[in-house]
């Protein structure tokens, strides 16, 4: 079982690419890279990633081409909407990696006169998005008729080509210098790690490890380690505010019997009030330090 290995699909190009190889990066997952190849290979670790365009991978992943894929939920539900044949029901969420987040939306022209939904009933609206959009309107009980387009959908109302468009929007500057307007938001979206869930078990013990290592990367990115001096008599009155205060380690300090060092993590950002809080109530040389990585 020594030459087994797990093959993972992520974006060649685009807005999960650089995200998607930097996270297995941060799984300590060195890659013999060079990008214009389609398989790159893992040095230490048993994964082969295939760089494609993120509209395949759930095909890939679904016809066993590979096991797993980083791909945008849009893309995952899309190819789901669209499956006839239930192939796409065995794709498997493992976990939201919480970037490439943007939103499915409908938009039309600035100058349309927008109330509400019943502003598409008999209108011809163009998106990548067929099948998310045939449900919505569906949901919806709107009346519209879909064009299809493969790429370049915010120029179809300027062509007369539709009315208004579906499209992905995340910093909504396509549809501001396209003349076009958000009014709807049918998906929000972010990238996801899925599986073919029939996995052998060989490789389902590779992919465990995989998880276990991006789950780590991904609670680090979040948590801080905290650590500040207090006075002991205001110890009590500092756990109050200290975020991750369930368990902070104290420690005593050397020739200091009025003050002990706080050690604490943090699973959540710390902002500047909470330490400004913390100082008035007494604490001193506060750090707040990112955390690499973290195993429960
Ligand atoms: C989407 C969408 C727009 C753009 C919107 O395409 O089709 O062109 O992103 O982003 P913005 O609001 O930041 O301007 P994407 O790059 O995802 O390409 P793809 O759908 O072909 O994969
Ligand atoms: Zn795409």
């Amino acid at each position: 079982m020594e030459n087994t290995r797990l093959k993972i699909a992520v974006q060649k190009s685009g807005r999960l690419s650089e995200r998607s190889l930097d996270l297995l990066s941060k799984c300590g997952i060195t890659l013999e890279k060079s990008k214009d190849q389609l398989l790159c290979r893992a040095q230490n670790f048993p994964l082969d990633v295939l760089l494609v365009r993120d509209d395949d991978i759930p095909a890939f992943i679904a016809t066993d081409v590979c096991q797993l894929g980083i791909v945008g939920e849009n893309v995952l539900f899309e190819a789901q909407e669209c499956s006839e044949n239930g192939s796409f029901s065995k794709l498997e969420t493992l976990i939201k990696l919480g970037f490439g987040r943007c939103r499915l939306s409908l938009a039309v022209p600035n100058e349309a006169d927008y109330n509400d939904l019943n502003f598409f009933n008999g209108k011809t609206i163009a998106t990548s998005y067929k099948g998310l959009l045939a449900q919505y309107l569906q949901n919806q009980n709107i009346d519209a008729k879909i064009v299809t387009m493969r790429g370049a959908v915010e120029i179809a109302p300027k062509t007369h080509l539709a009315d208004a468009i579906c499209d992905l929007v995340s910093t909504g500057s396509t549809l501001t210098s396209n003349g076009l307007k958000e009014v709807e938001t049918i998906l929000n979206s972010q990238a996801v790690l899925i599986k073919n869930s029939d996995m052998p078990d060989d490789l389902n013990d590779i992919c465990t490890r995989l998880v276990t290592r991006m789950s780590a990367v991904l609670k680090a990115r979040s948590s801080r380690y905290i650590v500040l001096h207090a006075p002991i008599n205001a110890l009590d009155e500092i756990k109050t505010v200290l975020p991750g205060s369930e368990a902070p380690t104290i420690i005593p300090l050397k020739g200091c019997d009025k003050q002990v060092a706080v050690h604490a993590v943090s699973e959540e950002e710390v902002f500047w009030n909470t330490m400004e809080d913390l100082k008035a109530k007494g604490a001193s040389s506060i750090l707040v330090l990112p955390i690499e990585k973290m195993m429960d």
